[in-house]
């Protein structure tokens, strides 16, 4: 009876993480998708603690389950609730090794469990322990020094002969865990700890020298690693739900790293053992030269009302300002006087996917005003202005025209199609790819310095005041 409801709860948790999973494919279903998938979770949870049963006997251990769930939740909740929109992509990167680690624990205590009994252990259940022990830990390292290296705690590191240190040490990973598969339980208990230590070492190692612009790939590669190390977990306890969420999340981030590649023009590999930044960083870096020049608030003001057509193009420093709504104002203002605005959005600009779809939802801007990359290209010939803010490498012109540089091959944003560019940001610093944007000294362009939220007030009470 307990067991039929179990795995009905089961079943209909699966749907609401598939259904979920659909709803957060648009920014306008998005929180609610997320919202029916955590209702399913929550009863796939309480579900196991309260109807799950083995040969007659409950889960027991309520005490210490229910203290986990209290400070699991009290330490997710406030760092969600704490988090700045602009360091998202840590929090998720840390959560994400929390997966792999949980992943890993659960390999480790079931080899534990195997090597008390003293039985041989079907080799499948083994290969499962060891592949989840393996996939979890690097996941669970890797997303650590990614999380140090987004908030900007870890540097970029890499010694001469790196990726063949990498493979050894996984060729060494493989090796022990075959010689486990193949004599069961029977080692000591420092084999499996071997392996547990090799493994975090891998995923230290492994993304040490990947830095710049590649993070993104990076994370969501990790991240499917934890979804496929989670599905070994439901394999070990047969627990379907585990498994389905697992592969879930295993599918869902090998697509997104696929198309985070694709939108980078870069192959996996190529990220992977690529190393982005070191040398092609430096030489990129001291590309760019000549002059620029700065243009008024007021200058500003007259050349976007007066235009027939505007592009605003927000990048990280839009987040980082917080103007996402003042922005959206000087949109509705300049709309009023007859100007068509839309907005022209990079596939990674900012710190995350869909980063600026989230923050421009958040300010209410409506979403078929969001113009995806491939689309306002097109239209850039025939605007008057565009408006960067706090956009840098996703308008850099030495993606396409120096091959030195790290950013090579990466589709941008064309602006530079447009009649004016009016670039805001505070100084001359480059973006978060390291390198200089020569599209700043064009002829085209003017730079309008400033913090962007300020700006924008000031824009905007200079335009009504036209
Ligand atoms: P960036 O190239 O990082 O440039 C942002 C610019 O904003 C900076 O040059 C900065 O210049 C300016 N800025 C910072 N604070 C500002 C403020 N308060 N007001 C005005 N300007 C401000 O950003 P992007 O063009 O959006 O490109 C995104 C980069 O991040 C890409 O390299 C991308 O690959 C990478 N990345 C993306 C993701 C995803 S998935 N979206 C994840 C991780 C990394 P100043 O300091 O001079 O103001």
């Amino acid at each position: 009876m307990y067991s039929s409801l179990l795995t009905f709860s089961y079943l209909i948790a699966s749907v609401t993480f598939i259904v979920g999973l659909k709803m957060l494919s648009h920014p306008a279903t998005a929180r609610k998708g997320n919202l029916v998938a955590a209702v399913g979770m929550t009863l796939a949870v309480i579900g196991t603690i309260f109807l799950y049963e083995k040969d007659g006997e409950s889960l027991g251990n309520y005490g210490w389950i229910f203290a986990g769930i209290a400070v699991g939740t009290i330490l997710g909740t406030v760092s969600a609730k704490k988090v700045k929109m602009t360091a998202m992509p840590e929090m998720v990167s840390l959560f994400n090794g929390m997966g792999g680690a949980c992943a890993a624990l659960i390999s480790l205590v079931e080899f534990d469990h195997l090597s008390y009994a003293g039985t041989t252990a079907n080799p499948v259940f083994l290969l499962i322990v060891v592949l989840g022990l393996v996939i979890g830990s690097i996941s669970f390292a890797g997303s650590v020094i990614a999380w140090g290296k987004l908030n900007g705690s870890i540097k970029d590191f890499a010694f001469p002969g790196q990726h063949i240190f990498n493979l050894l040490v996984l060729a060494v990973i493989i090796g022990m865990a075959g010689y486990l598969i193949a004599l069961s339980p029977a080692q000591p208990q420092w084999f499996i700890y071997g392996i547990f230590g090799l493994s975090i070492l891998y995923g230290l190692f492994f993304v040490f020298p990947i830095g710049g612009a590649d993070m993104p790939v990076v994370i969501s590669l990790l991240n499917s690693f934890t979804g496929v190390a989670a599905a070994c977990g439901g394999f070990l306890y047969d627990n379907k739900v585990m498994l389905t969420g697992g592969i879930l999340v295993g599918a869902a981030g090998t697509l997104l790293t696929i198309l985070m590649c694709k939108a980078m023009n870069r192959s996996l590999a190529n990220v992977l053992i690529g190393s982005f930044g070191g040398g092609a960083k430096a030489t990129a870096a001291a590309g760019a030269q000549g002059s620029y020049k700065e243009i008024t608030l007021s200058d500003t003001a007259v050349l976007m009302s007066y235009a027939n057509k505007v592009y605003i193009v927000p990048g990280y420093g839009l987040a980082v300002a917080q103007a996402q709504h003042i922005c959206h104002e000087l949109e509705k203002l300049l709309e009023s006087k007859g100007v068509e605005v839309n907005y022209a959005i990079h596939p990674v600009a900012g710190r995350m996917p869909g980063h600026m779809n989230v923050l421009l939802a958040e300010a209410d801007v409506p979403y078929d005003k969001l113009k995806e990359m491939e689309q306002a290209n097109d239209e850039f010939a025939t605007t008057d202005v565009v408006l960067v803010l706090g956009a840098n490498d996703v308008v850099n012109p030495a993606a396409k025209s120096d091959p030195a540089s790290p950013i090579y091959g990466m589709p941008i944003l064309d602006v530079e199609l447009s009649k004016h560019i009016i670039v805001n940001k505070r100084s001359m610093k480059p973006g978060y790819a390291g390198i200089e944007n020569e599209l700043f000294f064009r002829p085209k362009t003017s730079m309008l310095f400033g913090d962007a939220k300020k700006v924008l007030q000031d824009l905007v009470a200079e335009i009504k005041s036209l």
